[in-house]
């Protein structure tokens, strides 16, 4: 993997990757794998980038979705089977009313953070995904699937030379990757039925169906890091509903590579998260 993958800032509008449609449709499960009923889902971190791609494809397939979110307000969808609830990973007494015990809960959880400033602490992943557990535990709910990146299986100890953004990112970054990564290492431990995911650079833009999938491993030669909402979304829910990917950690590559300045505008995609609300190491820091 090259170091500009990792650059986990992104945009939903101005980035354009120029993807090619061709399709290798890469994640090659058995059908036998895949349950007969769609499952229903809880989407904690229901306003992420990556949810309303997840709810809308999820309810599409007859799901009941309930989408748990800090800003309900927020979530932005609207369906007969879905439930909006107002909820903080940092308050188990949240997690444990959005569930019912029967569905697939899928974290999203991610903090807000501007990658041009070092950040101090992180341990969302690592309290939020005790927390959600808990919450399952009390409720009966037995598949977890957390969001991680690619990137978070080698977190960087040395400060980069280059004062590249993408390369300070991996530096400034380093405890959320740290974070990350302490997250995945608990996952045997809580005796559920757990999936990893380690997504590339997520972009706005029609379903590409050309993943490339790295089982506990990492990158699949050739492969790239920018991966669609829309094929991400999909992917997620065929592994909600399958014993394939159970107990492992799923790399989310395509067959995209990284163009910085051709098909990704770091600007843009600065902007983009700025404008989504307040950074949690602070936007003025970070003004040059
Ligand atoms: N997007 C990418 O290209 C990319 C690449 C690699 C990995 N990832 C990882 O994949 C996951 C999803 O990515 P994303 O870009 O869709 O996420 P995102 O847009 O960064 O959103 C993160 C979500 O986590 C929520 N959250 C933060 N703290 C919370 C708390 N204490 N309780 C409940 N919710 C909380 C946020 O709520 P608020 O809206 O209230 O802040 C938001 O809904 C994240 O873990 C991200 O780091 C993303």
């Amino acid at each position: 993997m090259t170091r500009d993958v990792v650059f986990r800032a992104f945009n939903r509008r101005q980035i354009l990757a120029g993807t090619s449609a061709s399709a290798f449709a890469l994640f090659g499960s058995s059908p036998s794998a895949f349950s007969a009923t769609p499952k229903n889902i809880v989407v904690i971190g229901a306003t992420a980038q990556s949810a309303p791609e997840i709810i809308k494809q999820g309810l599409a397939q007859g799901r009941k979705v309930t989408a748990l979110a800090r800003r309900p307000e927020a979530v932005g969808a609207q369906h007969a089977n879905l439930t909006i609830v107002k909820g903080d990973v940092r308050e188990p007494a949240t997690i444990e009313a959005a569930l019912k015990g029967d569905e697939v809960v899928i974290s999203l959880i991610g903090p807000r953070v501007d990658p041009r400033v070092e950040l101090e602490s992180m341990d969302l992943y690592t309290v939020g995904v005790h927390n959600i557990v808990g919450a399952m535990r009390k409720k009966g709910n037995k598949r977890l699937m957390v969001t991680s990146s690619i990137g978070a299986e080698h977190v960087v100890t040395e400060k980069p030379k280059s004062t590249e953004l993408r390369d300070m990112w991996l530096w400034n970054g380093r405890k959320l990757y740290a974070d990350m990564a302490a997250m995945e290492k608990m996952m045997p431990s809580f005796g559920l039925e757990y999936v990893i995911l380690r997504p590339g650079f997520m972009i706005e833009r029609p379903a590409a169906h050309n993943l490339k999938l790295a089982i506990d491993s990492t990158a699949p030669k050739g492969s790239g890091p920018i991966i669609t909402f829309a094929d991400f979304a999909d992917f997620v829910l065929k592994a909600a509903d399958s014993t394939e990917y159970v107990g492992k950690a799923v790399s989310i590559f395509s067959d995209q590579k990284t163009e910085w300045g051709k098909n990704l505008d770091f600007d843009a995609m600065l902007k983009m998260r700025e404008a989504q609300g307040p950074m949690e190491n602070g936007p003025k820091a970070a003004r040059k």
